[in-house]
């Protein structure tokens, strides 16, 4: 096993009816902004309760933070906060609600020129402004961990950023949120979790047996939570399970003490940034092409995967290493994910070279676990999943 140091602030607030708590966690003379996104929370009744609690707070709020939240947008809610002198950041939402509000909470008392040197020069945020989260949509992990993904729209690019002043003082986890998630959303969280794990895993052994186990635990039960979710999204023991299972999947525990890949994640935000598709999607997409190209170097941990994960017991361990590949895939198309570029587009030629440009030009030249996929091997395995 790594050496390694980890210390996760968040304070998890989690089961039934626990929004109303949210007035325990809130300083009483703070001035707070409440984030949130389309409007599915004045839908579902989150909006209504998160004020039924805060009826005693100052509050102003602001909506409209979209799906893949767009630094343009957020740049309006830092003047709502400068115009308003808030010094609390109350997120509603899903991984796209707070990580636009931890982009503001880095912003907020960022003293350069232009907030997207916060992204583009990734300047790590050691103090922001402090900030709670009520959870809607279990996915991404963003609920307690210290990273942010913004895109840009005039330029297509998506980035990421962090810091150990953008870990949420607490998230409230209530899984009865999730009864009014669209079919399509709870596929693309459930596959964003499951892959947050890969990311984690699919790597080399180090020797780190209670890492590997941690990692197993949660692919396993996000395989087996992951139907009941999508046939019952009231049934309370499989939304807890599944909630749970999706914070834990990025964390910060299972990446202590073993490599990491996220090669798959850098490049799917491309393709979102490019396309505007799912972030979920884009990481089934890339996922089977990228462990197909590194074969090699990860066929001893896809075979500990296919063995333990999906019971395979015959064959080599190569053969068995291949249907840990296959066996991801057709999960992602089980869940009605598409896993192929030209099933969104159809205007893929040339994606390939642009990514690999873009990875030149910030000087990414070396992903993986390996630190070795060059821009050249980005280009021929976005091109194996055209
Ligand atoms: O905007 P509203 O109206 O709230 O609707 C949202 C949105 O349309 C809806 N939704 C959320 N909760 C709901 C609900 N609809 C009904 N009932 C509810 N309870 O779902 C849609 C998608 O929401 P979004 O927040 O965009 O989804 P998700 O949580 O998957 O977040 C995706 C973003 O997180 C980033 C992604 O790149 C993407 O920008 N990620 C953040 C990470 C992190 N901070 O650690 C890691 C991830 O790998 C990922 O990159
Ligand atoms: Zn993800």
């Amino acid at each position: 096993m790594n050496n390694f140091q980890f210390k996760n602030p968040v304070k998890i607030i989690f089961g039934k009816e626990t929004i109303a708590n949210v007035a325990d966690e809130i300083p009483k003379d703070a001035n707070v902004l409440l984030l949130y996104g389309g409007g599915s929370i004045k839908k579902n009744g989150v909006y209504n309760q998160v004020k039924d609690a805060l009826k005693e707070y100052s509050i102003t709020e602001f909506g409209g933070i979209p799906a893949n939240p767009e630094y343009e947008v957020l740049l309006e809610a830092l003047q709502v906060i400068k115009d308003n002198d808030i010094n609390y950041l109350l997120a509603v939402g899903g991984g796209s609600v707070i990580d636009g509000t931890k982009f503001l909470s880095a912003a907020a008392l960022y003293t350069g020129d232009t907030p997207w040197d916060i992204l583009k020069n990734s300047i790590r945020t050691e103090v922001g402004m402090p900030f709670g989260t009520v959870l809607t949509l279990p996915a991404t992990g963003s609920e307690m961990n210290s990273g942010a993904v913004i895109t840009r729209r005039e330029t297509k690019e998506k980035l990421g950023m962090g810091g150990p002043g953008l870990f949420p003082q607490f998230s409230i986890l209530d899984p009865r949120v999730i009864s009014s998630i669209p079919q399509r959303q709870l596929a693309n969280g459930i596959a964003d979790a499951f892959t947050h794990v890969l990311e984690q895993y699919m790597t080399y052994s180090v020797g780190a047996l209670l890492q590997d186990r941690f990692a197993e635990s949660v692919l396993q039960t996000l395989l087996e939570v992951a139907p009941k979710v999508l046939k019952d999204p009231t049934d309370y023991e499989a939304i807890s399970n599944y909630m749970w299972s999706c914070t834990m999947a990025l964390n910060g525990l299972l990446m202590q003490g073993v490599p990491t890949d996220w090669a798959v994640h850098a490049i799917g935000h491309e393709l979102t940034a490019l396309y505007g598709i799912d972030h979920a999607r884009t990481l089934a997409i890339i996922a089977p092409s990228h462990y197909e190209y590194n074969f090699e170097t990860k066929k001893d941990k896809l075979a500990q995967y296919a063995e333990r994960i999906w019971n395979v017991t015959e064959g080599t361990l190569e053969e068995k290493a291949r249907i840990g590949i296959e066996k991801t895939e057709s999960f992602y198309k089980g869940l009605g994910i598409d896993t192929k570029l030209s099933d969104y587009t159809s205007e893929y030629e040339g994606t390939a070279e642009t990514i690999a440009n873009r990875f030149k030009e910030r000087g990414w030249t070396g992903l993986g676990e390996h630190k070795s996929i060059t821009p050249e091997k980005v280009e021929e395995i976005v091109k194996m999943s055209y």
